[in-house]
Order: C-alpha cells, then structure tokens, then sequence
C-alpha cells in the first residue's frame, strides 16, 4: 500500500509513521505535504528520504476548494491508497473527504467522541477527568468524528497544565499511530485498545 501523510507544523507522528513502514509492513510512505512551506516535518521527511510537496493555504484564502484542487495535483502525483492526516491543521471540505473516504485517516488528541475540535487537553483538565488519551479514526465529511480505529488511555495526573498532559498523550500518539496503519493497511478494522 502507498501512503501518503499530510501535516503542518514538526510531523513528530509522521516521522514515526515512515520509521514504522519497513521490513514486511504492508505499506510504504509514497508522499509528505503539507499546507506550511515552513513546516518542519518537510525536511525531516526529505532527510528519511521521503518525497515531499508544499502547497500554500494562505493565497488561497478562503478558497478552501482551490487550495484543495492544488494539493490533489500533488496527491494524485504520488497516487496513493492511504491518506493519514497527522498534526494536520486544516479543515477538509466534504467533497475532498468523500473522495477519500475509508482511505484517510486522522490523529486527534483527545478520546473520541469527548472534545471534538481544539484545547483538548485545557478542556479534559477543566473538565476533572481522571484520563485523556488520543484517537486515531476514519475521516468523514463530519469534524473528528468518523468511525475509531485505535485509542490510547493516560491518566490526567494533579498539576497537569494542557502542556505537560499534551505531552503525556504525544508518547502515546507516537505509539497509536503506526500500530493503527499497519493493521488498517493489512485490511483489519478492528478497533485497537492501546494500555
Ligand atoms: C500534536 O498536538 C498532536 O496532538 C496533534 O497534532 C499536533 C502536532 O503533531 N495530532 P505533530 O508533531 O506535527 O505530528
């Protein structure tokens, strides 16, 4: 399987996704992009070896069509038959999420369907709950909501701030991420419960 990983910031999740994808795993990463020229990940990705595009959100302004229309002809290129969404910052508009639907995965930081959308770990702390945790799911037309392949659990700890729980669950994100694609590219949806 060709996997292709779009990010927009350092891609801490994509660089273990690529170091995940050797030896018999079904997959190999095809393709990273990203929506930030500046975007960290890009040279770590080119520094494993990994072909790499930038596309620019910001000219495109609120065109998310258009923009959307420029990073296909960057995906299409690679012709992948995964898509994981990892630290990806943008919002997808339906259209392009139907087109890759039950092929694009996303990592979110909170488990699902608890804090959909940003400040996860403020809102899990404010909240007083006694875990938090990252979930890794099927990308559907619907913000953060798509079926769940994968969760891991921590404990939201006394004197946590959002930084040092975000901490705690990006281990844990790190862990999730590459053992939820090689199951989904062997052709197995069960849902992974990481302790
Ligand atoms: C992290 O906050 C992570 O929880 C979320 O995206 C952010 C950046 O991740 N998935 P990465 O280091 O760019 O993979």
């Amino acid at each position: 399987k060709r996997v292709a990983i779009l990010i927009s910031g350092g891609g801490s999740n994509m660089v273990r996704l690529v170091e995940s994808m050797t030896g018999d795993h079904p997959a190999r990463p095809v393709l990273v992009a990203s929506n930030d020229p500046g975007a960290g990940g890009l040279a770590k990705a080119a520094a494993m070896g990994v072909p790499t595009a930038a596309v620019d959100h910001r000219p495109f302004g609120k065109d998310r069509a258009a923009f959307e229309h420029e990073l296909s002809r960057a995906l299409d290129a690679a012709r992948p038959d995964i898509i994981c969404l990892a630290g990806f910052m943008r919002v997808l508009t339906a259209p392009f999420v139907e087109r890759w639907q039950g092929r694009m995965l996303n990592i979110h930081p909170s488990l699902l369907p608890k804090y959909t959308g940003l400040h996860t770990h403020a809102r899990a702390i404010e909240a007083g709950d006694s875990h938090a945790g990252c979930t890794v799911h099927l990308v559907t037309p619907v913000l953060d909501d798509g079926p769940i392949l994968g969760q891991a659990r921590v404990p939201v700890l006394p004197g946590d701030t959002p930084d040092t729980l975000a901490a705690r669950v990006l281990v844990q994100e790190h862990r999730l991420y590459p053992a939820v694609l090689r199951r989904f590219a062997a052709g197995d949806e069960d849902i992974l419960h990481l302790q």
